[in-house]
């Protein structure tokens, strides 16, 4: 069976089965909190709360989603940046039986295919296991039904807050088709799960890895998503990269075509490395990879623009072009890259991260982010003195000459904010949680979850906590761990969004992370920089406190020379 078969068959079923085909939305989302769609339910997202203003209490898409956690993995077997999620949804309209029903129908009638085994939510913390979809599936005569924990079997929410719940999944071969999301929870900004008054049903098939299954293939390259683009490149290059090739050739036309254009932030930024690691292997000018990726997919996705998609790579091979050999011999020549020889690379030659990595298998994507935040802190410090009010204008000599006392700066700051969120936690209890921080070489600003003003009493508390930690010098130390093991510490970290497993969804977080720990006062996962000790910090000041949304309070903050 043909991909475009399975698209027309999965709307089909579910447009007899009364739901309502919305077409699919664009990768740029209209949510804030998401750099880009990630997931069928991102256009659906205010529905679970909201569903009257649904078009329909039921519906069925099959959405473009690109997520940026997987790009280590391409190259593999089964991961991608983009791929096409089939999906159906209800908004307090069906749930756990017809849902189960309708994708056992789906898998076992319509296409045929047995499933191998199916999970469920083994119940964790004060999520119960759920017993309901358990019995559900033992009354399809199902026997093998493995029982997981949140990690496995809990989706969501997309972005900062919304609708998740326990999962329920199926596998075939070993590999996971279909995520079913039986949306029973709200999670607030800081965490915490509510129950939700609308019970939704939110469901993802990844149809690459359908397709897989379907056409009877080893991977998903050899599906026929990807073999009219896999026939074209050189029968020379290594599997891995010209699978690569494929996955980022088949991204960026979607992105381009959606209005996304390089630049070095965001999703300008995402796309500005996909189009350079096509450059550098060589693909500059292979105007027909894009012929063919238009021609593969623009019946159901007329929005594709070919000629779009050529201006926009062709500018950036003009551009990127003019430095990339420069850039690479640079980097041949170097003995060892560490983090900070890296992003020298990148600025000076625009060679991206994954270009670099090719060359240097041990260099750590964590590493070079922190260091690429490092540099974005210091120049936005510097633009914001060169744009401040006091026109002062520092010219780019200046402000190199500035750059390491600015770095000092914002260190010092960095480990400031570590010590001011732990003290805001000591004074105020621990429903305290990170909602942002933002760190220039003037002052730290962080966010945080509380619900009302604080007072001039606890502000100079918090305020006299951190300056005491800074006296005690106390030793700041730094220990790499697995993430698991680094919140079972007890380290603060940001909580946010769990990828989804249609296309084998990660948390934001790296598998292995930073833990920086100052004294037994603060202990946090961070990508750094950080003081060596306390004492540098110096003496630290509350500058203001203020609301910034419902329920979460902002501090600014600076230490003196
Ligand atoms: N929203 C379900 C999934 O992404 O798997």
């Amino acid at each position: 069976m043909s991909s475009a078969e399975l698209r027309r068959k999965f709307l089909e079923f579910f447009e007899k089965r009364g739901h309502k085909i919305i077409p699919s939305s664009s990768l740029i989302p209209d949510d804030p909190s998401v750099l880009l769609t990630t997931a069928g339910m991102q256009q659906f997202k205010k529905y679970y709360t909201e569903p009257a203003l649904a078009p329909a209490p039921n519906v069925a898409s099959v959405q473009k989603c690109f997520r940026t956690s997987d790009i280590d993995e391409v190259g593999d077997e089964s991961h991608l940046t983009f791929f096409e999620m089939l999906g159906n949804f209800s908004f307090g309209g069906y749930f756990k039986k017809e849902a189960i029903g309708y994708a056992h129908e789906f898998i076992t009638k319509i296409l045929g295919l047995e499933i191998e085994y199916v999970s469920i939510f083994g119940g964790e913390g004060k999520v119960p296991e759920d017993g309901e979809s358990e019995k559900i599936w033992k009354s399809l005569g199902f026997k093998d039904i493995r029982k997981f924990g949140r990690k496995d079997n809990f989706w969501g929410p997309t972005g900062k807050e919304g609708p998740c719940g326990p999962t329920t999944e199926i596998y075939i071969n070993g590999v996971e088709i279909w995520n079913i999301v039986f949306n029973e929870y709200y999670q607030k900004p800081d965490g915490k799960l509510e129950k939700s008054k609308i019970r939704g049903v939110d469901t993802g098939m990844g149809l690459e890895r359908l397709a897989m299954i379907a056409e009877g293939k080893k991977n998903i390259f050899e599906t026929d998503l990807f073999a009219p683009l896999l026939v074209l490149l050189p029968a020379d290059l290594k599997e891995r990269k010209r699978r690569i090739i494929a996955d980022h050739a088949r991204a960026l036309a979607f992105l381009i075509s959606d209005g996304v254009r390089p630049s070095n932030k965001e999703a300008g930024y995402i796309l500005r490395r996909l189009m350079r690691r096509l450059i550098s292997y060589g693909m500059g000018q292979e105007q027909n990879l894009f012929e063919a990726v238009v021609k593969n997919y623009e019946s159901f996705y007329p929005e594709l623009n070919l000629e779009k998609i050529s201006n926009v790579f062709g500018e950036e091979n003009i551009k990127f072009g003019k430095t990339l050999n420069k850039g690479l011999a640079e980097l041949q020549k170097l003995e060892a890259v560490d983090a900070k020889a890296a992003f020298r690379l990148y600025e000076s030659y625009g060679l991206p991260f994954e270009v670099i990595k090719e060359y240097t298998p041990n260099l750590k994507r964590e590493d070079f982010e922190a260091e690429f935040q490092k540099h974005q802190e210091i120049s936005r410090a510097g633009q914001e003195k060169k744009f401040g009010g006091h026109g002062l204008i520092l010219n780019t000599g200046e402000l190199k000459a500035k750059d390491e006392e600015e770095l000092k700066k914002v260190t010092r700051l960095h480990t400031a904010t570590h010590l001011l969120q732990a003290a805001l936690r000591k004074v105020l209890g621990e429903e305290v949680r990170q909602m942002g921080s933002d760190i220039t070489a003037e002052r730290t600003r962080f966010d945080f979850t509380f619900g009302r003003k604080l007072t001039p009493e606890e502000l100079k508390e918090v305020e006299n906590l951190v300056n005491d930690a800074v006296s005690k010098n106390l030793p700041v130390m730094m220990e790499e761990m697995n993430l698991e093991d680094a919140q079972k510490s007890g380290a603060l970290y940001f909580f946010s969004a769990k990828g989804g497993s249609a296309s084998g969804g990660k948390e934001k977080y790296p598998a292995k992370v930073k833990v920086y720990s100052a004294g037994d006062f603060s202990k946090e996962l961070c990508g750094g920089p950080h003081v060596s000790n306390t004492r540098e910090v110096g003496k630290f000041v509350i500058l203001k406190e203020e609301a910034v949304a419902s329920g979460v309070r902002r501090i600014r903050a600076k230490v003196l020379d």
